[in-house]
């Protein structure tokens, strides 16, 4: 019996053996790169390149039967991530994305298969298979190398806040920017440079994000922060404007379509228990260096931020729909509600992109700068230009509402009356103002002139 199985395992090992030799040794020239970095990871010591992407490929020409992974592939051997993957928010960015309505107005490079744009970052969520038909070829799909880059894929590399700086930079999302320059940011790569630093000394995002290397990521206020309910009444009303002008919930306050993606996506917690269920798990790991009061007042300004803020960004949304309620604004084609959050920068008119701005990108510094320990964020970026976009709106509004009611006095007489009393003064001006008055002023030369002669 024994000799079954040792014949069997040798069996194996010369089968993997030559499926190493196989795919490596033409790899080796063909993309020496790709070869060099999987020797480096831990997993090469056990399998080769075919175990990801089949076997079927073994040619020059017909490298087209080679599989593209997906997380799928490393599930086999790697569940618990998987799971805890799938749970998370990561797994759903690629629907949140086609989510917006605004994403089919947008070229492929941006928003599908290039991965230039939206689809850049959000490549990092699960693709329905039917998006997947549409892709001339499949990559993008890999999603788990998001963060342990091909083909290391190395624990040390993930582990690196710099790993998700990528995606979590710039205009609606600067928590890279924020924590860089944080005092937590800034002791971690003060102790890191130190010959015998500790940087662990303060929190980088994995150690509040994925503490315990769980692969659930998600927050309690969520990218969008618009939790569901709310106890405080004038802070309800506020969310309430809010959800309409992202077209979640109906002139009635009565759920839409949109509603739906909000429970599918995730993007919202919708009871009290799930809330306070994640923000406890924050709270502990704060509390590993910090004081419980200290804690408490952190978590309590922020939360009092977003309140603040979200009463800046209401009265503004008011604002620019009594223009549509007045008829100075029109609905675009297309749209389903007005003014629409979710249309981003397709917004028409100079008052609905300053609006945009003052949702996606001040609102959300003003939050996220404040949980991330950011005061120049929190305050510069993101407050303080909420306040300038509110004046800058309501300005706005005044001269449409200015300009409206001229066009509306000027409305009895028709235009081509007006032009045709403008063309007939001018004529008139023409003949006996500026020409006469020439004419005069030449007669006394026209008479010296005759008199020489
Ligand atoms: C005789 C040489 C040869 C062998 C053997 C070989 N490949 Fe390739 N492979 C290529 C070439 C050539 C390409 C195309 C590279 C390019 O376009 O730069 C390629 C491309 C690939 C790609 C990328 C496919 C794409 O669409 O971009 C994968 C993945 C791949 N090979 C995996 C494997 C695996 C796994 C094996 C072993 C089972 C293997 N290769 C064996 C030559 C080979
Ligand atoms: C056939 C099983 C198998 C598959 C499939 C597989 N892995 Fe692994 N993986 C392993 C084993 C075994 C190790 C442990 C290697 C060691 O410590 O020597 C490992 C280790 C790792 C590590 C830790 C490396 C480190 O630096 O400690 C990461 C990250 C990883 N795998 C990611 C992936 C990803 C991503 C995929 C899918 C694209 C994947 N694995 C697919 C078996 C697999
Ligand atoms: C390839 C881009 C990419 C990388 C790299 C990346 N993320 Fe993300 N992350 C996203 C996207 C996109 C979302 C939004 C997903 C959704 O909800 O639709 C997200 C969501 C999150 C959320 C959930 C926020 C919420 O709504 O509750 C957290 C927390 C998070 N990421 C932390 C991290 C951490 C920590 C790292 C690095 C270890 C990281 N991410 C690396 C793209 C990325
Ligand atoms: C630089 C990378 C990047 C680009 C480009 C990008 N996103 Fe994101 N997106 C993210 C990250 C990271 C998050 C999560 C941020 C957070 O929670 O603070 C996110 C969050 C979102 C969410 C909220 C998901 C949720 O559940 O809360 C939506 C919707 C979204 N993005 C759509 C888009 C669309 C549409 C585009 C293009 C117009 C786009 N994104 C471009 C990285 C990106
Ligand atoms: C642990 C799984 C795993 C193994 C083993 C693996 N790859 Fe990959 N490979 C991936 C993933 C994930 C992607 C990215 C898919 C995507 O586009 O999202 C990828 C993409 C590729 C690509 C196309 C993208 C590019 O950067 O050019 C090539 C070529 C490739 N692999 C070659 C190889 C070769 C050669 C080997 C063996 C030396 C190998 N792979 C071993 C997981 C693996
Ligand atoms: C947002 C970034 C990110 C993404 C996406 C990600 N990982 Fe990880 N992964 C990490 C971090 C960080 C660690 C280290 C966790 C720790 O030990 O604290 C890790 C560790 C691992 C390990 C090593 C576990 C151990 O303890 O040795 C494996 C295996 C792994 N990941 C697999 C996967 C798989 C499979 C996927 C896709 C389903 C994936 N990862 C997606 C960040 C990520
Ligand atoms: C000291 C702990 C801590 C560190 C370090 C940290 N975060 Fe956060 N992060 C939080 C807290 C707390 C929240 C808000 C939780 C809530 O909603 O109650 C948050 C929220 C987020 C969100 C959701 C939107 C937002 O900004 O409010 C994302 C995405 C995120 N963090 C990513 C990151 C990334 C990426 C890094 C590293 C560059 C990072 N965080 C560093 C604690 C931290
Ligand atoms: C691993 C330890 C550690 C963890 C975990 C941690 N912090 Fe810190 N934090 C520090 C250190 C160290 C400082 C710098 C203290 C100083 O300024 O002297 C700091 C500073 C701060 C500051 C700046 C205020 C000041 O005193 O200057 C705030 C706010 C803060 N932390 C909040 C939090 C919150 C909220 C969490 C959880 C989401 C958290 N911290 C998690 C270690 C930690």
């Amino acid at each position: 019996m024994k000799w079954v199985l040792s014949l069997l395992l040798v069996f194996l090992f010369v089968g993997l053996a030559y499926a190493e030799d196989e795919c490596i040794s033409c790899h080796e020239k063909v993309t020496p790169g790709i070869v060099k970095q999987w020797k480096e990871s831990k997993m090469s010591k056990h399998f080769s390149c075919d175990t990801c992407h089949g076997s079927s490929h073994k040619t020059m020409n017909d490298y087209e039967k080679a599989k593209i992974p997906t997380p799928e592939t490393c599930k086999a051997c790697h569940p618990t991530q998987y799971e805890q993957f799938m749970k998370g928010k990561h797994s759903l960015a690629w629907i949140a994305m086609n989510a917006m309505p605004m994403v089919t107005h947008q070229p492929t490079p941006i928003v599908g298969e290039g991965f230039k744009g939206c689809s850049g970052c959000h490549k990092i969520g699960i693709k329905p298979e039917e998006d997947l038909k549409k892709f001339k070829r499949e990559y993008g799909t890999g999603s788990c190398d998001s963060c342990h880059t091909r083909h290391k894929f190395s624990k040390e590399e993930a582990l690196d806040p710099r790993a998700c700086q990528t995606c979590h930079m710039g205009f609606d999302h600067p928590q890279w920017e924020m924590w860089s320059t944080s005092k937590h940011g800034t002791i971690w790569q003060i102790e890191k440079d130190l010959p015998n630093g500790d940087p662990n000394r303060a929190p980088k995002c994995q150690t509040c994000h994925m503490p315990n290397g769980t692969h659930e990521v998600i927050t309690a206020w969520g990218f969008l922060a618009l939790r569901v309910p709310e106890d405080d009444k004038e802070w309800w009303n506020d969310r309430v404007t809010i959800l309409q002008a992202l077209g979640v919930l109906d002139e009635n306050g009565k759920p839409t379509e949109r509603f739906d993606v909000v429970k599918m996506g995730k993007v919202a917690r919708l009871s009290k228990e799930e809330f306070e269920k994640i923000r406890s798990q924050y709270v502990a790991i704060c509390e590993q260096c910090h004081s419980k009061d200290f804690v408490k007042q952190h978590f309590d300004s922020c939360d009092q931020i977003i309140r603040e803020a979200d009463r800046l960004l209401a009265e503004a949304i008011r604002e620019v729909k009594s223009l549509y309620d007045e008829g100075i604004l029109k609905k675009p084609e297309g749209w389903k509600y007005a003014p629409d959050l979710l249309q981003f920068y397709e917004a028409a008119t100079p008052i609905e992109q300053e609006l945009y701005m003052m949702f996606l990108e001040y609102r959300m510094r003003t939050f996220q700068g404040c949980f991330h320990a950011n005061p120049d964020y929190m305050h510069w970026y993101g407050w303080a230009e909420m306040k300038r976009a509110l004046t800058e709106i309501k300005t706005e509004a005044e001269k449409m509402r200015a300009e409206a009611k001229l066009a509306k006095m000027e409305k009895p007489v028709s235009e081509k009356v007006t032009k045709e009393i403008k063309t007939e003064t001018q004529q008139k001006k023409g003949i006996c103002g500026p020409t006469a008055l020439i004419g005069l002023a030449l007669l006394p030369l026209a008479y010296r002139f005759l008199r020489r002669k």
